[in-house]
């Protein structure tokens, strides 16, 4: 029998006994002998919800347990789930994470401490949900040097885009409504400002290059500032708008991003709706592989915890994940990027187009202006491809030749691959 414990009863943390009960003789089987929950810690009382035997407020009843040997973290944040986390492995207990904060921050000495242990520190759950992403990395890519790693890494901003692109509703309607699902995080700023992907795409990046891809150092833009106009515009263009992580690695360094996209309505992405998550992986041998579920909720996040618990209890002492080292790998300024982009600027209105055309030609390049209807004081184009701040440095010709009075939006354009 495997005793094990959960840290935070919140929606991931519940889910996961839910599923441990509902499954539990099929997890029993392939786990090879029976989990239970022996421990739940969390400040709470939950009246009415059958864990109250089992429930402390005291971690030290899970860290002196000798009884345990795994342990789910499901607090979120790194104070105090950091501390916890590495009192644990220390005692040579495994365990297993959702917590996103804590792998981008400190995974790399997480696991090198599983590592010394000869236990196990696993994390599927914090990238993408229920998506097998983690584990594919670890252990079925590993024929393939890891070229680009793309995708849609949030569920909370892809169900607003979707419910704004597809039924016009506000952004705080649906953000409220994304909360009550059980997507967003604690502070849902995590979603709506990027930083949520921008650590998820940092787990990617570190496990695929076995080297430290510090989260701070990525570009990231949320989807605050995304507007009507802008979801029209891409529409005129066949495409939706989506928050996406893209990441590039070369030999000296990788070249990240996390920011809205317009999409082609012909690339896979452009489909990969509501709460559900995608990620790309080009490998130098096998080419694009494509990983789609859903990213976030009780049950997807709650089945890939207990997977991992499942490999730790059939691999007590037997580390299984790939090491990466604390040394950080260059993350390129996004200065350097190369890409191109949807500008939308404002002008006086009823302005003559051809003449504004012709104005934004000469310092851009050919370009077609386009209108939304009724809408005589904006216009928009797209860019050629470009590094980013050549592409600021002729914004600011068009600002200062008068014909734009201000910048509306800029939104790179996916598809054609980043250089
Ligand atoms: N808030 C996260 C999301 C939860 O919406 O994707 C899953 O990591």
């Amino acid at each position: 029998m495997a005793e094990i414990a959960v840290l935070g009863y919140g929606t991931v943390g519940s889910g996961v006994v839910e599923v441990l009960r509902t499954n539990q003789r099929s997890i029993d089987k392939r786990a090879m002998q029976p989990i239970r929950v022996r421990r739940v810690l969390d400040l709470r009382d939950f009246p009415g919800s059958g864990i109250e035997r089992i429930l402390t407020k005291d971690f030290n009843d899970i860290l002196n347990d000798n009884d345990i040997t795994a342990v789910v973290e499901t607090m979120g944040g790194v104070v105090p789930a950091y501390d916890f986390v590495k009192k644990l492995l220390l005692r040579g207990k495994s365990v297993v994470t959702s917590n996103k904060e804590l792998v981008a921050k400190h995974g790399a000495e997480l696991l090198s401490i599983a590592r010394e242990k000869n236990i196990n520190f696993l994390f599927e759950a914090s990238v993408g949900g229920g998506i097998p992403i983690i584990r594919s990395l670890n252990s079925s890519l590993t024929a393939d040097e890891i070229t680009e790693i793309s995708g849609i890494l949030n569920g909370t901003t892809n169900y607003i885009l979707t419910e704004m692109t597809q039924k016009g509703r506000g952004f705080d309607e649906v953000l409220k409504e994304a909360q009550n699902l059980g997507y967003a995080e604690k502070n849902p700023d995590a979603d709506v400002l990027g930083y949520d992907t921008c650590r998820k795409i940092a787990i990617l990046i570190s496990l695929a290059i076995g080297q430290q891809a510090d989260f701070e150092d990525i570009f990231t833009e949320g989807i605050t500032k995304i507007t009507q106009n802008d979801i029209e515009y891409a529409k005129m263009l066949d495409c939706v708008i989506k928050l996406t992580a893209n990441a590039r690695i070369i030999e000296n360094g990788v070249y990240a991003r996390v920011s809205p996209a317009l999409i082609s309505k012909n690339h896979p992405l452009s489909m990969v709706n509501d709460v559900f998550n995608a990620i790309f992986v080009n490998g130098n041998v096998i080419g694009d592989v494509m990983f789609y579920g859903r990213g976030a909720g009780k049950l997807p996040t709650a089945s890939a915890v207990v997977a991992d618990v499942v490999a730790c209890v059939r691999s007590l002492n037997r580390n299984l994940m790939h090491f990466w080292s604390s040394e950080k790998r260059r993350i390129f300024p996004i200065e350097d990027n190369i890409c191109s982009k949807l500008v939308r600027f404002s002008c006086e209105n009823g302005a003559q187009k051809d003449k504004i055309t012709s104005e934004v030609s000469n310092i851009f390049g050919g370009v077609s202006l386009i209108a939304l209807p009724g809408n005589f004081d904006e216009y928009a184009f797209v860019s050629e491809e470009m590094r980013e701040r050549d592409l600021d440095e002729k914004l600011k010709l068009l600002i200062k030749s008068g014909t734009a009075k201000e910048i509306l939006s800029k939104i790179r354009i996916e598809g054609a691959r980043e250089k």
